[in-house]
């Protein structure tokens, strides 16, 4: 636990009660930029107002540097002091402009937050807390400025200059430099700074708005990735006019830019007309980039594009309302996307992605709610429960709202919130005043944390005719929450008659606002079975009495496609949890429902992939009283094989027929035929197949794209065969010169089934490509190994040992990044006491460490909680 010591130095814990408006506003601030990679030399020029009748001096939040110069109304000043890293001056009037001068270090900063330099090119991170890094002002959300930008940098090495807004004036300036001055019109809190100073290509087109403007968009990267371009660029466009379609939003500056930039803590950053991306999700070509690399791309490309409105026009009032920008705006990309291709199976992956991130989140040490009431520090807040959780609780208000009430509703908001800094409370507020419906009790999704659970009972009584729901819903305690009041959950049902398949009830949906409830169908003539929270309308976890022929009926006949994914899921699940339990299942039902859905013409191929693949190893874990990460694997493998050998024609033929597409497209039926190609060779070489390893090498060799590359290497890295190490030697050599292909080859290895996986990632973080100065490369190692269930868990401790490792190394650098990587090991409650006592004492280790970062300080004091 945590001693005297290390207790008197924790951080200081913020708290969502202690909100306090600003005490002096900043309308005004011009940024002059003398730049180099050593020292950049910062003047920042701040026309402050005092916001109150109040006497409190004028606070600037700074992080580790020290003023070189401070002027008031253009006067030296002397009278300043500094606070920790707080610059305190106190000013007189209720007016008044105050110049700072400090001196950074781009080439220093490793932690890639603030002003830093990747790839021999400058740039900026400021969400949450970077601006500090580079200039003194008040680093809050609530604090609107509208901003102009002067650069000056050597011409030779950092020809282009960009930052937000739109370009003013540029011009030569001595001794080879040059200058640029940018102005961005709308007033915006400072975590939406940025900057770019490097030697960058455009990819360049135009977009006509819906009122006849004409902006210029670009995408800025090495001359050499500009034909990896052409996807992002025509997704953004493609984002930017369903966008104006589905929520009436224009942009609204004349130019749209987007650099991609290679060391980056996450996935990419809204700043006000500047994008900078993580390279991973703009570059793209059939050649390095999956389909499902392609699909994130047009995801975080339409992400951050909607940011313009849902976070930038208006923005968050303080970090503990971030979901009301993430989790409506990852909604809204979540709905962009669904419009591109098949929305059944976005929705499948959505549920996926929820359920391996957000839902052990929800039931460890580190469950928060979507508004948390405290954080120590604010990085450790960009969750799966604010982006991903927050999108649901969007979702369910949308569902209960319907199509055009949830449209007015946020026409409202975006209206009256405009230019300015909300509350989440704000936005249901405009929920409830478009639509009349009263979202009082609703606001709980809002400040509780736990995934709730909802049994699910279905009595039918032949002789009258009446079918009876029993619903009952409870939610287990949480850190600092042991008693939850009932959520609303909307439940869409239906039944279906169990003889005849034909449907017994329209859908309905219920919403279930109390612990219990009871619901009634009459004229229910045939023996029901019933259909639940179908398009999975409330993230909960449902828990029925279903019987194994009825989830196999539900996954061939129900007219929901997520719902038949479910119930073919739920069948896994309980056949491979009565493997792990009672150490043997019958996957006779399994086999079946699999082989009906193969052989199914009606299915969209593309669905029929996604439906036969088992969960995963996590995701079993998860079901079980104590995680037996051997008893799971060994369950899983074995269901595999048996689906492998009892439907080996049927795999054949899915795998052949998917393999007489002619050269690459990126089309939705192209990637469902490559989608069911690499599901039906996992199956081939589960089933044993001695040839299974040479029809994984040869579809490795004969490859004209990465998906179906990478398909046969992960068939191969998971498997017996010698050819995976030639396979890994090739892939290896083709590529070492791309630091994004590389990153797979690091991460398949990771994600290896294989006995020897841990030791292969121990030998992988001694090879020269590794590095963990950079975090997509830490991330495909460490990251990956940390949610390989099998590889990480087993017996003995080394992979605790090893991530702990890894941590302790990486905080010294990047300690957001670091932090991130944490939580594998605080799931230590999850597991038998032999392995729960080697996980704490690797948490315990790291608090132990001198000089820890908060961030990480946090993350695993609360782990040990
Ligand atoms: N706002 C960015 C996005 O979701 C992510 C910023 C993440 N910041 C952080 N400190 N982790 O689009
Ligand atoms: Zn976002």
């Amino acid at each position: 636990m945590i001693d005297a010591q290390s207790a008197l130095a924790s951080p200081a814990v913020i708290r969502r009660e202690d909100y306090q408006p600003p005490d002096w506003l900043v309308p005004d601030i011009a940024l002059d930029f003398d730049l180099d990679p050593a020292t950049t030399r910062v003047t920042a020029v701040l026309d402050v107002v005092r916001s109150s009748a109040h006497g409190r001096p004028l606070r600037l939040d700074g992080d580790g540097q020290v003023p070189t110069k401070v002027l008031v109304d253009g006067n030296p000043h002397n009278d300043w002091r500094m606070d920790g890293d707080t610059l305190e001056i106190d000013l007189p009037g209720s007016e008044h402009r105050i110049e700072t001068e400090v001196a950074i270090h781009p080439d220093r900063n490793t932690q890639l937050m603030g002003l830093y330099a990747s790839g021999g090119n400058l740039c900026t991170q400021c969400e949450a807390e970077g601006f500090r890094r580079i200039t003194f002002f008040p680093d809050r959300p609530d604090v609107l400025a509208r901003y102009s930008v002067r650069m000056t940098a050597d011409r030779k090495r950092f020809p282009v200059l960009l930052a937000n807004g739109d370009p003013i004036a540029s011009g030569d300036a001595e001794d080879g430099r040059h200058w640029a001055e940018w102005r961005d019109p709308f007033p915006k809190p400072c975590y939406l700074f940025a900057l770019v100073a490097g030697d960058l290509s455009a990819n360049r087109a135009t977009f006509t708005t819906m009122s006849g403007r004409e902006v210029q968009l670009g995408i800025w990267v090495r001359a050499a990735d500009l034909p990896k371009t052409e996807h992002a660029l025509a997704a953004l466009q493609t984002a930017m006019a369903w966008d104006e379609r589905v929520y009436g939003r224009e942009y609204d500056l004349d130019v749209f830019n987007i650099v991609a930039v290679d060391d980056f803590n996450f996935g990419a950053m809204e700043n006000k007309g500047l994008n900078i991306f993580n390279s991973r999700y703009i570059l793209a070509d059939p050649d390095t980039a999956t389909d499902a690399d392609y699909d994130a791309i047009a995801a975080v490309v339409a992400h951050e594009y909607f940011h313009n409105w849902s976070g930038n026009r208006v923005t968050c009032r303080d970090w503990f309302q971030l979901s009301l920008k993430e989790g409506f705006t990852v909604f809204r990309d979540q709905g962009f996307s669904a419009d591109q291709g098949s929305a059944a199976v976005k929705r499948i992956e959505d549920v996926r992605t929820l359920r391996a991130a957000q839902f052990p989140e929800d039931a460890g040490p580190l469950a928060h709610p979507i508004r948390p009431d405290s954080y120590m520090e604010i990085s450790n807040f960009y969750t799966a429960t604010i982006y991903n959780k927050g999108a649901e609780v969007i979702r369910m208000m949308a569902t209960i709202l319907g199509p055009d009430s949830f449209r007015a509703s946020t026409d409202l908001y975006f209206d009256r919130y405009d230019g300015t800094a909300a509350t989440c409370d704000d936005f249901v507020r405009c929920m409830e005043f478009g639509s009349g419906i009263d979202l009082t009790q609703f606001r709980h999704w809002y400040s509780q944390a736990g995934t709730p659970r909802v049994s699910a009972a279905l009595d039918h009584d032949a002789g009258s005719g009446r079918a009876t729901l029993r619903l009952a819903q409870r939610t287990a305690p949480t850190p600092g929450q042991p008693d939850k009041e009932p959520f609303v959950l909307p439940l869409k049902l239906k039944l279906f008659g169990g003889e005849t398949g034909a449907a017994l009830s329209n859908e309905q949906l219920f919403m279930l606002d109390r612990p219990t409830a009871d619901i009634t169908f009459d004229g229910v003539t045939e023996r029901p079975v019933l259909s639940i929270n179908r398009g999975f309308s409330a993230p909960v976890i449902i828990e029925s009495d279903r019987s194994s022929a009825d989830l196999k009926f539900l996954s061939a006949h129900d007219d929901d496609p997520f719902a038949r994914y479910e119930a073919m899921q739920q069948l896994m699940l309980d056949t491979l949890v009565a493997a792990v339990t009672l150490g043997r299942a019958d996957h006779e039902p399994v086999i079946d429902a699999v082989r009906r859905t193969l052989e199914d013409p009606a299915l969209d191929r593309a669905f029929a992939a996604e439906a036969v693949l088992l969960p995963s190893d996590s995701f079993v874990g998860d079901q079980l009283e104590m995680v037996d990460p051997e008893a799971v694997f060994r369950a899983r493998e074995a269901l595999r094989r048996d689906l492998g050998k009892h439907l080996a024609g049927l795999w054949r033929s899915a795998y052949a027929n998917a393999s007489q597409a002619g050269t690459f497209v990126y089309s939705p039926a192209a990637k469902a035929a490559r989608r069911m190609r690499s599901v039906a060779l996992g199956y081939i070489a589960a089933s044993g197949a001695e040839d299974a390893a040479d029809v994984a090498f040869a579809q490795f060799e004969a490859a004209d794209n990465m998906t179906d590359r990478q398909g046969a290497l992960t068939t191969l890295v998971n498997g017996k065969s010698d050819k995976r190490i030639a396979a890994l030697d090739i892939f290896y050599n083709r590529y070492s010169g791309d630091a994004l292909v590389l990153d797979k080859w690091f991460q398949t290895q990771a994600l290896s089934m294989r006995d020897d996986t841990p030791q292969v990632v121990a030998d992988l973080a001694r090879h020269p490509d590794f590095s963990l100065a950079n975090p997509n490369r830490a991330r495909s190692l460490v990251g990956a190994f940390g949610v390989n269930q099998r590889a990480f868990h087993m017996a003995g401790g080394a992979g605790y040992r090893f991530l702990a490792d890894h941590l302790i190394a990486l905080d010294k650098l990047n300690p957001q990044t670091a932090a991130k990587l944490l939580p594998p090991l605080g799931r230590w409650r999850r597991f038998d006491p032999a392995r729960a006592t080697l996980m704490k004492a690797e948490l315990e280790r790291i608090l132990a460490t001198p000089g820890l970062s908060k961030d990480l300080f946090e993350q695993a004091s609360k782990s040990l909680e």
